[in-house]
């Protein structure tokens, strides 16, 4: 049996990692600043995180949500003490698509209707409701297109307002920063209004902060920004450093019922492990200040790159308009300079490191990728 051919692979294989490097068999070094696709939040290999997550395996890996667990006690209170949120419940998960589809399901349980307004361009997820609210039919199956979903023009607040006045809709679900879109960010005006109807009209707020949530863009979440609670908040990707693990952060207007969401890996004992380790680093380190700072320092000095079109983003989520094909750019910054970046549409490199990046690591990007588009 083979892998279903469904990914674009490069032909290099990273073998070993530490901090914002990593290795592939001949032991060629490569700076990381894709992480992953935002997943490696406190870099690879850190020493408080394998310590954390080896104990726990040896000690217990897994047992069902049909007893007590303090692991996902401790986590969701810690992690409503660090964003903010410590009235909030917590679900856990196992991604981020499953996320946005639990917090989908909890606005229409909620509310008892069945519509939800998404964003143009907007990224979801792949699983039934998180792909319908996905702005790309390309990845949505006939079995997937619904009704039930309509879009409305990211920080057009009147499309959104004339939407969700029909009264059918549920839920609006909004990215922190849309990112696979191209790093494109909702206005704290839009965000205000979205909060302003949707409170008035009783329509659930979900935040999706899957990719610009925990502290990538210099806030815990991209949408304090805005100075905005939404009703719900999906995240996943870093929030345990690459174990798999989705979370759904609840507003106390949602009462829960036994049996009303559910999994079988969701919040078990090595997730909640890896996940505590992240958030232990994440205070011990600063890395929110630090990912604001070194986003400045990384933002000042490609903003003053004539090459560039444009630069987006705040903090470490970053999109650099290019002038050309952005996959055979990174494709050379990989191969010829050893530079991880990710992609967003035709012509944008993103920028997603992780979040301990420091001087040194912002300084070898920079002359690597001034060497490429100044050629
Ligand atoms: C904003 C956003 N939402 C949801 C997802 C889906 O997450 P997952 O691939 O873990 O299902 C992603 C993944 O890229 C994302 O960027």
């Amino acid at each position: 049996m083979k892998p279903f051919d469904v990914y674009s692979l490069y032909d290099i294989e990273p073998v070993r990692g530490v901090g914002s490097y990593v290795y592939d068999k001949d032991g060629v070094e490569y700076l990381d600043f894709y992480g992953g696709h935002a997943v490696i939040s406190i870099g690879h290999a850190h020493p408080h995180y394998v310590e954390a997550i080896s104990q726990q395996v040896s000690r217990l890996g897994f047992y069902s949500n049909s007893v007590e667990n303090s692991l996902q006690e401790e986590f969701a209170r810690r992690l409503g003490e660090a964003s903010g949120y410590a009235d909030y419940s917590l679900f856990l998960c196992n991604s981020g698509a499953e996320a946005n589809e639990n917090a989908i399901k909890l606005a229409s349980f909620h509310t008892g209707k069945s519509k939800v307004l998404a964003l143009r361009k907007a990224f979801h997820g792949r699983t039934s409701g998180a792909v319908a609210a996905t702005d790309n039919p390309s990845i949505v199956a006939p079995f997937n297109r619904t009704s039930n979903v309509e879009f409305a023009p990211l920080n057009d607040l009147s499309a959104v307002e004339e939407k969700l006045r029909s009264g059918e809709f549920c839920a609006v679900i909004v990215e922190g920063i849309q990112g696979v879109s191209g790093i494109y960010a909702p206005t704290n005006e839009f965000l205000q209004g979205i909060r302003r109807i949707t409170t008035e009209l009783g329509v659930v707020m979900i935040m999706d902060e899957i990719q610009s949530g925990y502290g990538r863009t210099g806030d815990f979440f991209a949408h304090q920004y805005a100075a905005v609670r939404p009703d719900l908040i999906t995240a996943a990707k870093g929030i345990a450093n690459g174990f798999p693990m989705g979370a759904v952060l609840i507003s106390p207007m949602f009462e829960a019922r036994k049996g009303m969401l559910g999994t079988t890996f969701g919040g078990n004992h090595l997730a909640c492990s890896a996940a505590l380790a992240v958030l232990d680093v994440i205070e011990e380190e600063r890395l929110v200040e630090n990912a604001r700072t070194m986003g400045e320092i990384l933002l000042k000095e490609l903003r003053s790159e004539p090459r560039l079109k444009e630069v987006r983003g705040r903090g470490l989520m970053i999109g650099l308009e290019i002038d050309g094909s952005a996959a055979e750019f990174r494709r050379r910054l990989l191969k010829e300079h050893h530079v991880f970046t990710g992609g967003a549409g035709a012509t944008t490199v993103r920028l997603l490191p992780a979040l301990n990046i420091g001087e040194r690591e912002v300084e070898r990007f920079l002359t690597e990728f001034r060497k490429l588009i100044n050629e």
